[in-house]
């Protein structure tokens, strides 16, 4: 059986552990700094096996000799964004709090599969790939599924339709750069800029690049936590499969888009060894401009974040 670690039993961390377990995915460790609270959690889970038919084992603990030998680990350690805060205010706090993490992973888990949930997104991931050491391709971020699903359940309401029924994705930075792609999105095949104005696309497209400080606006307290646990159930699963499954992450791009060396919301085929292939998507030059907008701007605050220390 696949292990999977989750560094941080936070709201993310947590319900990260349960859709694993509950969809039998891999045997789970679920690790925090706080004493006694993974434990508890895990023994939580444990106690709903028998009516969720979980088979595999979860386990929580403070220590990462428990988590060693992960296939996949998943960091969610760090602080969450509060009222008015910007993904980037949590750049320092956070920067120590993932360096540590990072730290003892490469340790505990040499040959894991990183996949890195910390806020601010791309920058957190970046650092996880300098602190671990690991070959880029083993070291990616969550955002993309997310921010592709919020778009897609925003144009179901907007239109009355089953949220199954919508392709769509974003690329680029998980923030201000997001960049949807309105030419990819169709509903139940057809084409969505056919069956909406520009106007009603611009404000799906606002909402969805401020989906994250929406919910963070009605909870006042802590942030979303169960679409993103669902995105990195999703790229574990992925991963673990082999299956080859395409999913939009924050992978290392090396000159694919024309875009050189940076971590960045794109297209990638997911496999056991991380990231396997960048996918190159037909951009049109507009499409092509935003993506390397946000590719340059994510270079230049990893540059903020090197000279952090
Ligand atoms: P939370 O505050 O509920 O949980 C964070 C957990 O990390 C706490 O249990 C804390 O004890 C633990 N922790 C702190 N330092 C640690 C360390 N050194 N080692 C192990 N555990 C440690 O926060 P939540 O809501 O779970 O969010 C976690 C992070 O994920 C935040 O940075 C948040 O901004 C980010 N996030 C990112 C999303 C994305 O799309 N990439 C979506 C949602 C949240
Ligand atoms: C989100 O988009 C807070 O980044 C997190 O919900």
């Amino acid at each position: 059986m696949a292990k999977v670690t989750v560094v941080g039993a936070g709201f993310v961390g947590r319900t990260t552990a349960v859709r694993i377990a509950e969809s039998n995915l891999a045997d789970v460790c679920l690790l925090d700094v706080i004493e006694g609270w993974p434990q508890g959690l895990a023994l939580d889970i444990r106690h709903s096996a028998p009516v969720q038919g979980i088979e595999v084992s979860v386990v929580g603990t403070n220590d990462y000799a428990e988590s060693a030998g992960s296939d996949v680990v998943v960091i969610t350690a760090g602080l969450p964004r509060g009222p008015g805060m910007s993904r980037m205010d949590l750049l320092e706090k956070n920067a120590a709090i993932v360096g540590s993490v990072c730290d003892q992973v490469k340790v505990s888990s040499p040959d894991a599969v990183v996949i890195n949930v910390t806020n601010p997104l791309d920058e957190m991931t970046f650092l996880a790939a300098e602190r671990t050491g690991f070959p880029k391709s083993r070291v990616m971020g969550m955002a993309g599924i997310l921010d592709s699903a919020r778009l897609a359940a925003n144009i179901a309401e907007e239109l009355g339709v089953s949220p199954m029924s919508i392709k769509a994705m974003t690329l680029g930075s998980h923030g201000e750069q997001m960049v949807p792609l309105p030419r990819q999105a169709t509903v139940d095949g057809r084409p969505l800029e056919e069956m909406v104005d520009a106007e009603t696309l611009e404000r799906l497209f606002v909402r969805t690049r401020a989906g994250g400080s929406e919910i963070v606006g009605l909870l006042k307290k802590g942030s979303a936590f169960y679409a993103p646990s669902a995105a990195v159930a999703q790229m574990c699963a992925a991963i673990l499969s082999g299956d080859g499954g395409i999913l939009p992450v924050c992978a290392w791009v090396s000159g694919e888009y024309g875009i050189p060396d940076v971590y960045l919301g794109v297209p990638a085929r997911l496999g056991r060894g991380g990231v396997e292939e960048i996918v190159e998507l037909e951009l049109n030059d507009d499409e092509k401009a935003r993506l390397t907008e946000a590719a340059d701007a994510i270079r230049t605050r990893c540059a903020d974040l090197a000279a952090i220390g």
